[in-house]
């Protein structure tokens, strides 16, 4: 049985049901079997599908009969907006690099890697021993897997400097996914109202969470290097802020990884206005040519909040990922996440540990690496090739990502368009920006599947450009 051919057998019996009268009869199964060259098995499925959209009813003994349409009338859900009133603030809509695509479009847009660089045999042993394991059947403490904790705290304890006292793993929080604590992170370290200063432009998704924990967003311009500590200064200073989000390692969208100076200046701003840094490590498994330096290393004093997530590297299925935070903002995050996901599957995180745990997670990582900067170096050169009016900012040290400036009149809006009715997905880079866009930019992301497909798609992006002058 296949998907396909059910698939097919349904869309038959849909054009044969509009054309037949509320209760008529449908062919018998044997019939359809011979008709169509499916098994039985694969007939039912199609007639299940087919019920389940309330296009057939069975009656058993009798048949299979055409439901009567019961008249289409206009659904009034009106009395809602008098329920619910206006929105406490207006959250964004999902991004474009959420949206699907025909099957054989060139995606470029979206935000996950393909399956091909997963550790996938690891991971589906992994996900079979926990099956096995008690973890599939109890409750894990509310703050993680013990020994999960551990190995996230380890990670930065590897990095910290003689003098800094690393990490513990009771400073771990593990969480469903990092969506889900820069969530629980606004929330907790940012009144109501108050500001929250962010790189411009940054991650869409902490954007969204900012807008839902309903705090007011400080754009903090931020280049390759990092941001300017003088201008962050400023904005501390001007606004009383006392959160700072940022990227420091291989910056979703643009690739930045902070120099060494602007590191340790940033930690200086940070301590001088008493604030937090929330550190979001999430490119962490996705380096290239450089490693990254979590700043988290070179703080024990607890002002920078640490996020990592392994739903991009382990599996988009397993989404565990943990936070590191010092004192009571520690049980400010660990509060907000008891009353919104009171604890992780423990199964995904026993899945999770084994895999990272494994030696082949170093050799998986190493093979990563190759195959990331082989992928990056193809778009690169594909872009420089046949899209010329495209300007790769800098060639990112790590991550999954290009960010690419176009040239000023560009319409992205219509370019979008024009590279999706081409085949090939783009994602419009206004959605990175807090505030209005410094200018006009896509993301492009090499991670995808099909690399072979790299020059194919920049080469249509290239005339779709060209077709905007
Ligand atoms: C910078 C950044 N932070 C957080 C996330 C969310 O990660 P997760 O999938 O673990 O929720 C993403 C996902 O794209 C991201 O790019």
């Amino acid at each position: 049985m296949t998907d396909d051919s059910s698939a097919r057998i349904v869309a038959g019996l849909r054009e044969w049901i509009a054309q037949a009268p509320p209760g008529g009869r449908l062919p018998s199964s044997r019939s359809l079997v011979a008709e169509y060259g499916a098994s039985p098995v694969t007939v039912q499925k199609a007639m299940r599908t087919l019920a389940a959209q309330g296009l057939i009813e069975s009656r058993p003994g009798a048949g299979t009969f055409v439901r009567a349409v019961r008249t289409a009338r206009p659904l009034d859900h009106g009395w809602q907006s008098a329920a619910l009133r206006s929105p406490r603030s207006r959250i964004p809509a999902s991004s474009a690099t959420m949206r699907g695509g025909p099957g054989d479009a060139i995606a470029l847009h979206a935000g996950y890697p393909d399956r091909e660089l997963l550790p996938q045999r690891l991971l589906r042993s992994a996900l079979a021993r926990a099956a096995r394991s008690d973890a599939a059947l109890t409750r894990p403490p509310a703050a993680g897997l013990p020994e999960l904790q551990s190995w996230f705290a380890s990670e930065v304890g590897g990095s910290t400097p003689v003098g800094v006292t690393p990490p513990a793993a009771g400073d771990v929080l593990v969480l469903p996914g990092s969506q889900s604590g820069l969530s629980s992170i606004f929330r907790a370290l940012v009144m109501t109202g108050q500001p929250l200063l962010m790189e411009s432009p940054t991650y869409w998704g902490a954007i969204l969470a900012a807008a839902q924990a309903g705090v007011q967003v400080v754009p903090v311009p931020s280049g390759p290097e990092g941001p300017d500590p003088d201008e962050l200064a400023r904005a501390f200073e001007e606004t009383g802020a006392r959160v700072f989000y940022a990227q420091p390692n291989f910056a979703n969208p643009t690739g930045a990884r902070w120099s060494g100076a602007v590191t340790h200046q940033v930690l200086d701003v940070i301590r001088t206005y008493g604030a937090f840094l929330v550190e979001d490590d999430w490119a962490h498994d996705f380096a290239i040519d450089s490693d990254p330096r979590p700043l988290v290393a070179l703080d024990d004093t607890g002002h920078v909040v640490y996020l990592r997530s392994l739903t991009k590297s382990v599996s988009p299925s397993v989404r565990v990922a943990a936070v590191i935070a010092r004192g009571p903002a520690k049980q400010r995050i660990s509060a907000d996440l008891s009353a919104s996901s009171m604890y992780v599957s423990g199964l995904l995180q026993a899945a999770a540990l084994d895999v990272v745990t494994q030696p082949g997670w170093q050799t998986h990582l190493r093979t990563l690496r190759h195959q990331l900067r082989a992928r990056r170096d193809l778009l690169v050169t594909s872009l420089r090739e046949h899209a010329p009016q495209a300007h790769i900012t800098s060639v990112p040290t790590g991550g999954l990502n290009l960010w690419v400036g176009l040239p000023d009149a560009t319409d992205l809006h219509e370019l979008v368009r024009d590279c999706e009715a081409a085949g090939v997905l783009i994602a419009p880079g206004n959605e990175w920006f807090p505030a209005e866009p410094a200018g006009p930019f896509m993301r492009l992301n090499y991670s995808g599947p099909n690399p072979g497909a790299f020059p194919a798609g920049a080469q249509r992006i290239g005339l779709a450009l060209a077709r905007q002058v």
